[in-house]
């Protein structure tokens, strides 16, 4: 009896201890540097899969309304296709400076900065090589947070940016199947920063060939108009009466041809968040998405000014993880973020960073099912 009720609490105590984080080579860069594979599960039937290099978010597998998985972000099976030219960000963080800079210029306390003109005109995610995306970060695990950290040390003038920067992410997933992502970042100069996850969801799974069905709510009464090279105007405009206005649920297809088929075309928009709050303490909402066919939902709450909605226009069939193709506006992604080109929009909310200061900035991912 004694030896039963000692087994059954054994069981119960395994039953309630997500498994440890895994570690795994996943091969070397074309440069002969390894990368790693953490892969995190928890209690609730959810994994979640990271890489050092790009600090990337690269597979999650997510059950639907029937409690069936499946990996619903996009990504590689190997270290060299990440370091592609046409890579896509697929789930990379990306910075110093998420989203594009005018032209590669700005100017901080009077000096002028030039950085890699990488989508010309401008700037666009930190640039080249060098770009935060692009470098292998150092990964430590926490069993017992269920959390991997991944810090990077970016020198003096990396990429063009002022100022060593000492950058951290942690991805942690939670037993209701959230992935919580927290950045940190300090520097020895005046900087500016504006870092954000590149993930691309599908939430029928990866592959699906679409997301016109996906019912999405943005809680934003503004945007931030941009020109034709996708640089914002400086101006705050009203969604009211646009293609971009998703207070209420729309689906991603109902509107996405207003946007004509011009490369690039469709949305692809920075908003205003309106700052709604929600149940997690410090964190307002920025989206709802679902998926009727699955009944997978994803929910996207931040601390951030703005989110980048942005569905896969550039896109072109590229061959993914275990060989599935992403095909044109088949994914989508919810950059948590400042505003495009902000270190030259002297009204929009400031990504200055200075020594003594520490960048913080927190965004979930919440996964459920209906
Ligand atoms: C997005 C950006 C798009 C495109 C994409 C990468 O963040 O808003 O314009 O550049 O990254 O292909």
């Amino acid at each position: 009896m004694m030896i039963l009720r000692t087994a059954a609490l054994a069981t119960l105590a395994i039953a309630s201890v997500a498994p440890a984080v895994e570690v795994a080579e996943f091969g070397k860069t074309p440069g002969g540097e390894m990368t790693h594979v953490y892969t995190l599960e928890n209690k609730s039937g959810m994994k979640v899969k990271l890489l050092d290099l790009g600090a990337t978010l690269m597979a999650a597998e997510v059950p639907d309304k029937e409690g069936k998985t499946a990996d619903v972000l996009f990504g590689f099976d190997d270290p060299a296709k990440y370091l592609s030219d046409d890579n896509q960000y697929f789930g990379n963080v990306v910075g110093r400076y998420g989203n594009r800079i005018a032209k590669g210029k700005f100017t901080l306390d009077g000096k002028e900065y030039t950085l890699a003109t990488n989508n010309p005109p401008n700037h666009l995610h930190g640039g080249g090589d060098r770009a935060l995306s692009k470098v292998v970060w150092k990964g430590e695990k926490s069993d017992a947070d269920n959390s991997v950290t991944f810090s990077y040390t970016s020198p003096d003038g990396e990429e063009g940016y002022p100022g060593e920067l000492k950058a951290q992410v942690t991805y942690t997933l939670t037993d209701d199947n959230a992935v919580r992502i927290e950045y940190e970042a300090t520097t020895d100069k005046p900087t500016v920063l504006n870092l954000t996850n590149h993930a691309y969801f599908n939430l029928s799974g990866a592959g699906s060939p679409t997301i016109n069905d996906h019912v999405v709510t943005l809680y934003a009464d503004h945007y931030t108009p941009v020109d034709d090279t996708l640089i914002t105007t400086g101006e705050i405009a009203k969604v009211e009466g646009t293609a971009l206005d998703f207070r209420e649920p729309h689906a991603i297809g109902d509107r996405v041809d207003s946007f004509g088929d011009a490369e690039g075309a469709g949305y692809d928009h920075n908003f205003v968040l309106n700052k709604t709050p929600s149940d997690v303490e410090g964190l307002h909402k920025a989206a709802t998405v679902k998926d009727p066919k699955s009944g997978r939902v994803l929910t996207v709450l931040t601390d951030q000014p703005g989110v980048q909605f942005y569905g896969g226009n550039f896109l072109k069939g590229q061959t993914g993880k275990d060989g599935k193709t992403y095909a044109h506006r088949s994914g989508f992604c919810l950059e948590t973020q400042h505003y495009p080109d902000s270190p030259n929009k002297p009204d929009f909310p400031s990504v200055v960073l200075r020594p003594g200061e520490t960048y913080t900035h927190t965004c979930v991912y919440a996964f459920s099912a209906e």
